[in-house]
């Protein structure tokens, strides 16, 4: 079974193509990500109305990229009705000149599914992914799985170790925690999850960037502030921003807040004459290591809590080495034989193939492209 996947959640624009076999071992044939980190780099943050204007210029090129690497490309004439694909790409003039084009083009390659991200994420970047997808399953006749974006933070773990997860790997508890989001989730078994907690304001990633931006770092700041935080030593005037607040870290819950830390951050910074490299070094891992400190007391309790067999980290913080170390070292002491699963960086971080592994788990959920729509605010379980 061969799966094309869309995702357009945020500020990258990926398309992945896999084989699957019904024993559910994958064989990855494309994985092509475009990111839009230099544009977003100008402006100090991701504004959704550029973000999707860049996946209008970008959804095209990368499926051709995507369907080359694959040996899929063919050349020739899909047919198709302008009545009907003006409608989809109502809001998305730019790419339904560029998708008209690719039709002329191209033949129909031999892709079975087609998946997308229809949710969580910003809704006009959802809406120009779901809406392309829905005109190459109107041209090429395919049927669609839609795609929970979250679910595809976790199940990309499949990819690099599928071994513990589909055996004795459950239940397991997830760490979703990226620049949207931050969410501990039980995992009972792929498909049937349940939010645990969540964080009430900024996520994780969220904090990392809007910290960095106070040290007038670059945008994305979570690996700014990595990169700063592995050259820390002793700044003398670190005394006079003191301890940073480690929000919510007693509370019964599993819930988080951030916004608190942000502000802690800025009142610090405020204090400081001598905001030379070796302040931005001590603050960098001042501002991880709280992170880190909530992220691990909140995982390490549902873990022991719900007598997880399976740790699971995923979205782009789970790229922070720093973090995945301190969890890797937390579990050998105090849970051992409980299997830490993350990705490998380039996994952690938005991409395509997330999502054609997640759509080989619900192969069977098939919907038609007049079905489809983005739901902004899509919730993994209720
Ligand atoms: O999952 P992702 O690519 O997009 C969203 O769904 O949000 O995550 C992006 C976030 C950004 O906030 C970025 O600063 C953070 O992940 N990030 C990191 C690291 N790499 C990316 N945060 C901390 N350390 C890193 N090494
Ligand atoms: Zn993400």
């Amino acid at each position: 079974m061969r799966i094309l996947a869309i995702e357009t959640s945020c500020d990258d624009t990926g398309i992945a193509i896999i084989d699957a076999d019904k024993h559910g071992r994958f064989k990855v044939l494309a994985n092509i990500v475009s990111s839009q980190i230099k544009i977003h780099k100008k402006y100090g943050g991701v504004f959704p109305a550029m973000a999707k204007r860049e996946h209008q210029r970008n959804l095209v090129p990368v499926l051709v990229k995507a369907l080359k690497t694959s040996g899929l490309l063919k050349t020739g004439d899909t047919k198709i009705n302008n009545k009907i694909l003006e409608p989809i790409f109502s809001h998305e003039p730019e790419l339904f000149k560029k998708t008209v084009l690719f039709f002329k083009k191209y033949a129909k390659p031999k892709i079975d599914l087609i998946s997308v991200t229809n949710g969580p994420g910003l809704e006009p970047c959802l809406w120009t992914g779901v809406n392309f997808t829905k005109a190459l399953s109107y041209a090429w006749n395919i049927p669609i799985i839609p795609v929970n974006h979250i679910e595809g933070h976790i199940l990309v773990n499949y990819l690099a170790k599928p071994k513990p997860l589909a055996k004795a790997g459950f239940p397991a508890i997830a760490l979703i925690v990226s620049g949207g989001h931050t969410q501990i989730i039980l995992v009972k078994k792929p498909g049937n999850y349940k939010i645990l907690g969540e964080t009430r304001d900024d996520a994780a990633g969220e904090c990392f960037d809007k910290c960095a931006k106070i040290l007038g770092l670059p945008y994305p700041g979570g690996p700014e502030i990595a990169k700063l935080a592995k050259k820390a030593g002793m700044f003398p005037e670190s005394r006079a921003f003191g301890k940073l607040p480690r929000p919510m870290i007693k509370t019964e819950d599993y819930d988080f807040s951030f916004s608190g830390l942000k502000t802690a951050v800025l009142y610090a910074d405020q204090k400081v004459k001598t905001k030379n490299l070796k302040y931005k070094q001590t603050m960098s891992a001042e501002v991880q290591q709280a992170i880190i400190d909530v992220l691990i007391k909140k995982t390490i309790k549902a873990v022991k809590n719900y007598k997880a067999k399976t740790l699971i980290l995923g979205g782009g913080v789970s790229a922070n080495e720093e973090l995945k170390k301190q969890f890797q070292q937390t579990i050998s002491q105090h849970l051992n034989g409980v299997e830490v699963l993350t990705p490998p960086a380039n996994l952690s971080t938005d991409n395509g193939l997330m999502i054609a592994i997640t759509a080989y788990f619900h192969k069977n959920k098939t919907i038609s492209w007049q079905k489809l729509k983005a739901q902004a605010n899509l919730r993994i379980s209720k």
